[in-house]
């Protein structure tokens, strides 16, 4: 039973921030959660939202903004005084703190408004560069985003983010053209038939985002391989998660 800490610690801490990786590692994850968008000049950083308005003291869009641009922000001080000054993490600066952990890594695809050419691309040189192919699963609610990644190394373990209740989802999964490792839908359609359709394809199912215990246990005993939560120390600290 995976327990990834989604956008780190983020249940405490800032989301996204080196501040919420290292305390996701402190906090014994088995998985980090993060997303990443391109700056205007090209480099891959942390972010869940397109603009900084919501976890910073600035306001725009990632893609309208420079790297150095962007590290003049803090992206702390909206969740705590305690973390005032935490700045944007470059993807590359997280590969960096966790190439040599035994920690899996879930770098999540952000697109839109805008869709890059290049960010698959640059994903994939950072994953080269720190030798981090093993540890890394790539997912997105973009697929066609997940198959231009794909279709530029098919080694690399491919995650399809489930928002929707989708009709025949295994026939869309077969017929997508990429065997994923993963699945990661949304907890509330998460049920029995797709973990029997899954397991048969051996595909891994890690329903998003699950911060209550009960409803942990409840989809542990359903027999999902992992789950995303916000609150990772709660998850393990309880045996249900822990005992095997
Ligand atoms: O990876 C699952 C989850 O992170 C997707 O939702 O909006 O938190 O990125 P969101
Ligand atoms: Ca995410």
């Amino acid at each position: 039973m995976l327990i990834f800490a989604h956008r780190g610690a983020s249940g405490y801490s800032p989301e996204n921030t080196m501040v919420s990786f290292h305390k996701a590692l402190e906090q014994h994850s088995d998985g980090i959660e993060l997303d990443v968008r391109l700056t205007k000049d090209g480099v891959p950083v942390v972010c869940h939202d397109a603009t900084i308005k919501r976890t910073s003291n600035g306001k725009g869009y990632i893609h309208d903004f420079t790297l150095e641009e962007l590290k003049t922000y803090d992206f702390g001080s909206w969740y705590s005084d305690e973390f005032k000054g935490e700045c944007i993490p470059t993807l590359e600066e997280v590969l960096i703190l966790l190439k040599n952990r035994d920690i899996l890594v879930n770098i999540e695809i952000k697109n839109g408004p805008i869709i890059p050419d290049h960010l698959e691309d640059e994903i994939l040189h950072l994953i080269y560069k720190y030798e981090c192919n093993e540890k890394v699963i790539v997912s997105s609610f973009d697929h066609i985003s997940l198959k231009k990644l794909n279709q530029l190394d098919n080694t690399i373990k491919i995650g399809f983010i489930l928002h929707h209740n989708l009709i025949h989802l295994f026939d869309y999964i077969d017929n997508s053209g990429i065997k994923p490792y993963s699945i990661h839908p949304n907890h509330f359609y998460t049920n029995k038939e797709m973990l029997i359709n899954a397991q048969k394809r051996n595909i891994r199912v890690f329903p998003y985002t699950i911060d209550d215990l009960q409803l942990g246990e409840y989809y542990k005993n359903l027999g999902v391989d992992g789950m995303i939560t916000n609150k990772p120390l709660a998850f393990k600290q309880s045996n249900v998660f822990t005992s095997n």
